[in-house]
């Protein structure tokens, strides 16, 4: 569903993604995993079709995102980082604005506002203007907007980043309703025990290379190690360097 081949992105001299290559198969939680720095934004957003690779291709449900953005992009759902959100408007038009840049009808859009507000606990707050959210409902609200046109295949760059236990809990139970649903979706975090809680399968990336990619399960058995932590597969597959910078991040 999301097929990523060979991606390179330079920032002037220095390359930040070298080679990136990724698929996510429908239903499934792909974790991107690695420590501040490694190239997870960066390589989103180009998936996202906000940033040019300098070489490589994506490819979303059969369309190649260079040749058929269009197509591309409206199987694409994208939760940023930093996610903005117009802070005047209210909930139930921030979707309305969001369905509509989609080309979603008004009907359309009003049932399924009404559907993802109440998968995001939300539904009481739908009159209200977004600048009276907390951090957590804001994030819950882009994820609404995001799943809002039903995509095949959705991004998120570091969902569990500044969330309460509560909200973390209610994002990993929508992640598995809508992978449930066939959904694919690529994940990124810095956080062991994120990856391992939520993904089915994990591609590792440090300095901007994919270094390992499997099950928690094989990314162990890889490591030599019966520990299911993944921590050995760093100390293994790195040996030893940018393992300082590794241990502080993750
Ligand atoms: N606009 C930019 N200009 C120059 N360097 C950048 C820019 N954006 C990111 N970088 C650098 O590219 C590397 C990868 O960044 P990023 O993709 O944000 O990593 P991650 O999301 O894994 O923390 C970092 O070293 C970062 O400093
Ligand atoms: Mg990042």
């Amino acid at each position: 569903m999301i097929l990523v081949e060979d991606l390179v992105k330079k920032y002037g001299p220095f390359t930040a993604v070298d080679g990136v290559s990724l698929d996510v198969a429908p239903g499934e939680i792909h974790g991107f995993l690695g420590p501040n720095g490694a190239g997870k934004t960066t390589t989103i957003r180009i998936i996202a079709g906000l940033l040019k690779p300098d070489s490589g291709r994506v490819v979303i449900d059969g369309a190649d995102l260079a040749t058929r953005p269009e197509t591309a992009k409206a199987s694409l759902g994208f939760i940023p980082d930093r996610p903005f959100i117009y802070e005047k408007l209210t909930a139930s038009e921030f979707l309305r604005f969001h369905g509509g840049l989609y080309g979603m009808d008004g009907d359309g859009i009003g049932r399924r506002a009404a559907e993802m507000l109440e998968l995001f606990e939300l539904t009481r707050w739908e009159g209200e203007l977004v600048e009276s959210f907390s951090h957590g409902m804001k994030q819950r609200l882009v994820m609404c907007a995001a799943f809002l046109h039903r995509p095949r295949a959705v991004l998120v760059d570091e969902p569990m980043v500044g969330l309460d236990p509560r909200g973390a809990r209610l994002i990993k139970q929508v992640f598995h309703h809508m992978s449930g649903r066939g959904v694919a979706i690529l994940m990124s975090t810095h956080t062991l025990e994120v990856a391992q809680e939520m993904c089915d399968r994990i591609s590792i990336i440090q300095k901007g290379r994919i270094i390992a990619r499997g099950t928690v399960e094989e990314l162990g058995r890889l490591a030599g190690t019966a520990d299911e932590r993944l921590t050995p597969v760093f100390l293994k597959l790195t040996g030893g360097a940018g393992l300082q910078e590794i241990d502080e991040d993750l």
